[in-house]
C-alpha cells in the first residue's frame, strides 16, 4: 500500500465526470487499499477515486453500520474501529432519498474551506464492491452526508458548489479552534 497525492483546489481532474469501474481486478484493489490508507492518513471521512487522479467512479466512507438501515451508529474514536468502518462504493447509484439535514462540510481536496450545505438525511444506494458483486447500503445523518459529497466527487462536483454558504474567515477561527484535536474532513 502507499499514500497517493490528494488533488487539491482548482487541480482540472477534480472537474471531470468520472466513468464507470469495468474491471474488478488487482489494479483497482490496489487503488482502493491506497485511498484507504490516504484517507486515514488525511484524517478524512470520505474520499472520491478523482482525487487522486482516478477517474473513476469509486469512494470510500466512513460509515458506521451503514449496512443497515436504522444503525445506532456511535461516534467513532479510535483509529482502528475507523478502519474498520470504512465502505467501498463501486460505481453507486442512489436509489432513494429521505428528508434533510444542514450542517458543516469540508473536503481533502479543498483544506481551509468550509461551508454549510444541505443535504437528504437519509440516502439509499446500489453499487458494487471490489469483486464487482452488487449491494444496496443506507446511509442515514454523517453518512448520508459523505455518501452524496462523494458522489458529486464523480461528476465533477465540490461540496462549495452546492453550499448554502462558505464560512468566513471569523467564523473559521472558531472552528480551527474547537477542532485542534480532531480533524473531521471528508
Ligand atoms: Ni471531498
Amino acid at each position: 500500500m502507499a499514500l497517493r497525492n490528494i488533488l487539491k483546489d482548482s487541480d482540472p481532474a477534480l472537474r471531470k465526470k468520472s466513468r464507470p469501474v469495468t474491471d474488478f481486478n488487482k489494479r483497482l484493489w490496489e487503488l482502493l487499499d491506497d485511498m484507504r490508507e490516504t484517507m486515514l492518513d488525511a484524517n478524512g471521512s470520505g474520499l472520491a477515486a478523482p482525487q487522486v487522479g482516478i477517474l473513476r467512479r469509486a469512494f470510500l466512507v466512513a460509515a458506521p453500520a451503514a449496512h443497515e438501515s436504522e444503525a445506532e451508529a456511535e461516534p467513532l474514536t479510535e483509529d482502528e474501529e475507523y478502519d474498520e468502518e470504512i465502505m467501498e462504493l463501486i460505481n453507486p447509484e442512489i436509489l432513494e432519498v429521505n428528508g434533510e439535514q444542514t450542517g458543516l462540510e469540508g473536503c481533502l481536496s479543498l483544506p481551509g474551506v468550509w461551508g454549510i450545505v444541505t443535504r437528504p438525511m437519509r440516502v439509499k444506494v446500489r453499487a458494487q464492491d471490489r469483486f464487482g458483486n452488487y449491494f444496496e447500503a443506507e446511509g442515514e445523518g454523517l453518512t448520508a452526508r459523505a455518501i452524496c459529497h462523494e458522489l458529486g466527487h464523480l461528476d465533477g462536483q465540490l461540496f462549495t458548489d452546492v453550499a448554502d454558504r462558505i464560512l468566513d474567515g471569523k467564523e473559521l477561527e472558531e472552528l480551527v479552534a474547537g477542532r485542534e484535536e480532531k480533524k473531521d474532513a471528508e
